[in-house]
């Protein structure tokens, strides 16, 4: 796979040239930004586990009928996926006060909220991710209306799947983000999950310590980063211990 055309670098992930029309190859990097790349830096075996945490998630989800651009795993760092047109929005569902959302609106981190809510922001550096609503996201013609209703009803359908997923390994899913894609097949178009689904982009709390396994132990430098991702991969039952050989089903906690 030497010398393979570079379409797009990004913070976390290099998109290469797949090799057949309408393919990609999606490369992790152990990069790690926060607060709009003004913080950076690396997480030793990051790409290595969320390569295969999202190939875990992203494989359930279609067990379930969730259509994501997802193919197969080729390595220990990439990932063979559907060439899509990425809808320009990060959709976030928070079930628990956390992050953002908690500082903005003088909510307590940990607080149950009275129903699942999504947020969507707008996919721009430039302007560092500001949120809009579907109002914006229709008038400026990034998703239609009818776009929008099946981001919805996929959303919270990853929602409620990956939320049990994980409290069946012992975890709290607080909050995720999720994007999406356009793919035509022949005249037809659908809309697919794309990018990745890890600890970079979730809240992942114990269910019964809190404790934290995601990106904010990088976000709010409270150390252990590795072991936030390792553990979460162990819980999953995908942590390689001995070689990619070695992998387990889930670890169902009692
Ligand atoms: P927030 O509380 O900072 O708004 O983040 C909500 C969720 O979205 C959290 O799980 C982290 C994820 N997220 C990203 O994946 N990328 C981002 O750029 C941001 C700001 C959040």
């Amino acid at each position: 796979m030497a010398r393979r055309r570079q379409l797009y670098e990004g913070k976390a992930k290099i998109l290469f040239e797949g090799p057949e029309p309408g393919t990609l190859v999606q490369y992790f990097k152990d990069d790690a930004t926060a607060f709009n790349a003004q913080k950076r830096g690396t997480i030793t075996g990051k790409g290595v586990l969320n390569n295969r945490i999202s190939e875990y998630l992203m494989q359930r989800l279609g067990e379930i009928g969730i259509p994501t651009h997802f193919i197969r795993r080729l390595n220990m760092r990439e990932q063979l996926v559907r060439e899509v047109e990425i809808i320009p929005l990060e959709v976030v569902v928070r079930n628990v006060a956390a992050g953002s959302l908690a500082t903005r609106l003088g909510i307590q981190e940990g607080t149950r909220l009275p129903r699942s809510i999504i947020e969507y922001y707008y996919k721009n550096d430039a302007l560092q991710d500001p949120m809009v609503s579907e109002e914006h996201i229709t008038a400026f013609g990034w998703a239609s209306t009818h776009d929008l209703d099946d981001i919805v009803q996929l959303t919270l359908r990853v929602n409620d799947f990956l939320s049990g997923l994980f409290l069946g390994v012992g975890i709290t899913l607080v909050d995720f983000k999720l994007e999406f894609g356009r793919l035509w097949e022949n005249d037809e178009m659908r809309i697919v999950l794309a990018d990745e689904i890890s600890p970079d982009n979730c809240r992942l709390w114990d269910a019964k310590t809190g404790e934290k396994m995601d990106k904010d132990r990088f976000r709010r430098d409270l150390g252990k980063v590795e072991e936030g991702y390792q553990e979460v991969a162990r819980r999953l039952g995908i942590l390689p211990e001995a070689g990619i050989r070695d992998l387990k089903g889930p670890e169902v906690m009692q």
